[in-house]
Order: C-alpha cells, then structure tokens, then sequence
C-alpha cells in the first residue's frame, strides 16, 4: 500500500535557486526506501518536505492519502512519523534514556500510566533491555541512535526516517542500526533510509538517486546500483564489486549477474571455476 506519495513536487528556500523540481515518488508501507544524493542534493529538504516540516513551493504530498498541507494530512504525518538524525549527540532533551523517551511521550499528551509499559517495550524492540536508567552520555554512537528510535517507537510512530542516521558511526554501529532497520521493517514499519552512501541502501525495497535538482534514477538496488553512469553522474561511489564485474567483462569474462557485494562477487566468480 502507498503510504507517501510525491506528486510534481517542487522547492527553493526564499528566493534562492531552486533545490528541488519536479519530484515524483511513491513509499510503500512497510517497505524500505532510499533517497540516495551527494552532499548537498537536496535530500534532507526532501525529507523535511514529506515528513510536514517544511510547505512546497509547489506540486502535491500525500500521506495515507490526505494531501499533507491539510489539516487531517498534518495530523497524520506528526501522529505517524518520526526522524532519527545524523548526530547521535544532537537529538535528546534529558541526559537518562528513560527520561529522554518520557519527554516524548509527554508532548504527545500519552496519559503517564502507559509510560513505563511504553519505554520497556520501545527498548526491547531496539535491543537495549533494561536501558533506562543508563546516561546517554556513556552510550556508543549505535545505542545513542537506538535510543532515538525507541523514543519514536515509544509513540507508535510507524514512518521511521533515518537522515543520514549512520554516517557518524564506526561500523559495528553501523551494522547494528542496518539490522535494527530490518528488524523494524519485519514489524510492518516503513522506513526510509536518507543517505550518501551506498551501503545504506543495498538491502532496499526501492531507491530513487536524486542529482541536479530531481530524481536521475529510480528502481531496485539492482538496477539503481549497476547503472554506473547515473551513479558517476550524481557522484556516488560505485559498489567495488560492479567495478570489478565491468572489468571482468571488458577482459572477456562474463559473470552470471551484476553482483551487489564482495560475498556475491565471489559466489559469482567461484561458479565459473
Ligand atoms: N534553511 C536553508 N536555507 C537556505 N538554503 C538551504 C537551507 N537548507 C538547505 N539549503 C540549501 O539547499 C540545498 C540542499 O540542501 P539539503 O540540506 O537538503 O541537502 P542534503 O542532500 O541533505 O545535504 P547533506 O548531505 O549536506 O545533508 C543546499 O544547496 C543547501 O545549501
Ligand atoms: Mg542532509
């Protein structure tokens, strides 16, 4: 089912030059989508756009079908959605996980008896049982971002937008939140993965590669990832593997399929021997 849909979007801050013409896009409930751009493409204003925090310019947002810019539209993007940030340190309001999530929980007007029921089941569903009572300060870089998600699980968000969520942790962290996203896509939440790097998105449903301003290429990360053209164009790095597998061709050998990763390049390769 679409769940957001972009509809001939366009926008520019004041009178600048335009940052975003003509988008179109779709996000599926429950599915993984990626907004894949270089530093500076326009992505988190893509996300700013559909997740109501800032108005278009001009072209249309729906969510759940209501067109964002009204009032039911409003409604359901605040009551569904909730953004995990790039910096770790930048996105809570008390130094005590508990405490953190209850802030949220609170500006939502939760009645306080469904707290603690709240904040338990938020930090088991992110793999920090018992995480309470600990400071944030003395968390990883992956469990300061858990505890960003729990805090939007407390709430029963079911949009989770992750704006370039993994690129300031080392990459145990990294993988951790890559896992923790599966886990919540298993649960029927929908998530969209903003990111320059590609690693983020090898496991999406669907991404779309935003350059010059629009959406330069839309598709699987098997079709957005081998189209190695698009992807110089827009200065994302190419998966090594799809280098290696257009060097093998340009030397005369032919693997069965493009693959995605190292491990598949090797299965690849290991099927010819
Ligand atoms: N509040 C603002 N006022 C004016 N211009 C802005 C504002 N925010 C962003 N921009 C400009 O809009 C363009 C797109 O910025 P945006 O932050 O959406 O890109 P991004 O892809 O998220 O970049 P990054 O990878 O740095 O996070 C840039 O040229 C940026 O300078
Ligand atoms: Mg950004």
């Amino acid at each position: 089912m679409e769940i957001i849909k972009a509809v001939n979007v366009c926008f520019q801050y004041n009178h600048n030059h335009p940052v975003l013409e003509h988008i179109n896009l779709s996000i599926e409930q429950g599915k993984k989508t990626a907004i894949l751009g270089k530093n500076g493409s326009g992505k988190s204003t893509l996300m700013k756009l559909i997740s109501g925090l800032l108005p278009t310019n001009s072209g249309n947002i729906y969510v759940n079908g209501y067109d964002i810019s009204s009032n039911e539209g409003l409604k359901y993007i605040r009551k569904h959605c909730g953004i995990v940030f790039q910096n770790p340190d930048n996105q809570f309001v008390s130094p005590i996980v508990a405490e953190d999530i209850k802030f949220g929980l609170k500006s939502h007007r939760i009645s306080i008896d469904e707290f603690p029921f709240r904040i338990k089941s938020s930090l088991e569903k992110v793999n920090l049982n018992g995480f309470e009572k600990k400071c944030i300060n003395n968390l990883s870089g992956g469990q300061k971002q858990k505890t960003a998600i729990a805090g939007i699980l407390a709430l029963h968000s079911d949009i989770l937008i992750f704006d370039e969520s993994t690129s300031m942790l080392d990459l145990v962290s990294r993988n951790e939140i890559l896992e923790c996203m599966r886990s919540l896509q298993n649960n029927n939440k929908t998530i969209i993965v903003i990111t320059q790097n590609i690693n983020d998105v090898l496991d999406a449903d669907f991404i779309y590669l935003l350059a010059d301003r629009k959406i330069i290429a839309s598709g699987t990360p098997n079709q957005v990832l081998t189209d190695t053209e698009k992807l110089e164009y827009a200065k994302i790095q190419i998966p090594f593997s799809v280098k290696i597998y257009q060097d093998l061709i340009k030397n005369g050998i032919n693997l069965y399929s493009c693959p995605l990763s190292l491990e598949k390049l090797a299965e690849e390769i290991c099927s010819l021997i």
